[in-house]
């Protein structure tokens, strides 16, 4: 037996552990290499402006989601998770490069937006990259690439609806719920199914950690609306009260019950934020109540910290 025998032994054998911290982020330092590795161009400026957006960082909560519920799931080959989390993180920050160019914002992860430093044509160009690597990483998993295909064009419809409703000042409670749950809650949701299915879940078990993914996306984005009108510009790292200057948010949902509220809202009131945080809570109890089809464990843990922290975050 040679030692690379022995080792890869030794690697086999060992007893799948609970997730320490420390494998969770050693799994996300693999999933960076594998999104910067795939965006090497010999086009300079589409490797420079996408190593740009993704070296600032981000809370990179999508990729964590896949991982979870990977684990959580009793999944142990995280090797073949890091591309599919990688893709997942690449819709996602296409999705912010493009929405940059369309919402006007200037800062974006702590840095000057794609657009900012490159204007809209290259950043336009560098969204179409990002999404166009996801083929490259997702080729070899034939039936996953049904899970992106639903969240991405829901991605877009989202964004599509969002800019039709701030045009016709069209806001309903039921508008903006139909927005967010495509725009971003259906990324959340495939990061869930994602997760699930590869660690071999049954149908069952895909669609609750599914379901999980898409509350915690819902609640996701009512906080991201709220931070955009509370938020500190510098703490958030991106252009803020860009919503309220647009016309669109949850501050704009619009109450024909009671046109009063809609007025208040539109001024910013507590009570609109103090609303909007109720709802965000709610969602993320029902998410965690999803999580009753997988055993106690301390990965299922990680993944209700995961759904507070969405709820608790100031950036
Ligand atoms: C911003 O997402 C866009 C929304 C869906 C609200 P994130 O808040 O996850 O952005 P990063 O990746 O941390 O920059
Ligand atoms: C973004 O919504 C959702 C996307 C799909 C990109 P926002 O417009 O609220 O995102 P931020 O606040 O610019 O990150
Ligand atoms: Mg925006
Ligand atoms: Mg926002």
């Amino acid at each position: 037996m040679t030692t690379q025998d022995m080792v890869q032994l030794t690697k086999t054998a060992t007893p799948v552990a609970a997730v320490k911290p420390h494998s969770l982020e050693t799994a996300l330092e693999a999933v960076e290499k594998v999104m910067f590795d795939v965006v090497n161009s010999d086009v300079a400026l589409l490797k420079e402006a996408s190593r740009h957006i993704l070296g600032a960082g981000g809370k990179r909560v999508r990729p964590r989601l896949v991982l979870l519920t990977y684990l959580a799931m009793g999944g142990t080959d995280l090797e073949k998770v890091y591309p599919v989390a990688a893709a997942l993180e690449l819709v996602h920050t296409a999705s912010v490069v493009h929405d940059d160019i369309n919402d006007h914002g200037v800062v974006r992860r702590g840095r000057p937006s794609v657009n900012a430093i490159w204007g809209r044509t290259f950043a336009l160009l560098t969204g179409d990259f990002l999404f166009t690597k996801v083929y490259e990483l997702m080729a070899p998993y034939a039936d996953l690439n049904v899970i992106f295909a639903e969240a991405t064009v829901a991605l877009v419809e989202g964004e599509t609806l969002q800019a039709a409703a701030v045009k016709e000042n069209n806001f309903t409670r039921e508008v903006y719920y139909e927005i967010i749950a495509r725009k971003t809650a259906a990324l959340f949701k495939a990061g869930g199914k994602l997760g699930a299915s590869l660690a071999g879940g049954r149908e069952r078990e895909i669609e609750a950690l599914g379901q999980f993914g898409y509350n915690i996306g819902l609640a996701f984005q009512i906080v991201d609306d709220i931070l955009d009108m509370t938020g500190d510009e510098k703490q958030l790292g991106k252009t803020a009260g860009l919503d309220a200057e647009q016309g669109k948010g949850f501050a704009f949902v619009t109450d024909e019950a009671d046109p009063m509220v809609t007025i208040r809202r539109k001024l910013g009131a507590a009570d609109t934020v103090a609303e909007g945080r109720k709802q965000a809570e709610k969602l993320v109890q029902m998410a965690v109540a999803a999580l009753d089809v997988l055993p106690d464990t301390e990965e299922r843990d990680a993944l209700i910290d995961l759904a507070y922290s969405v709820i608790n975050r100031s950036y």
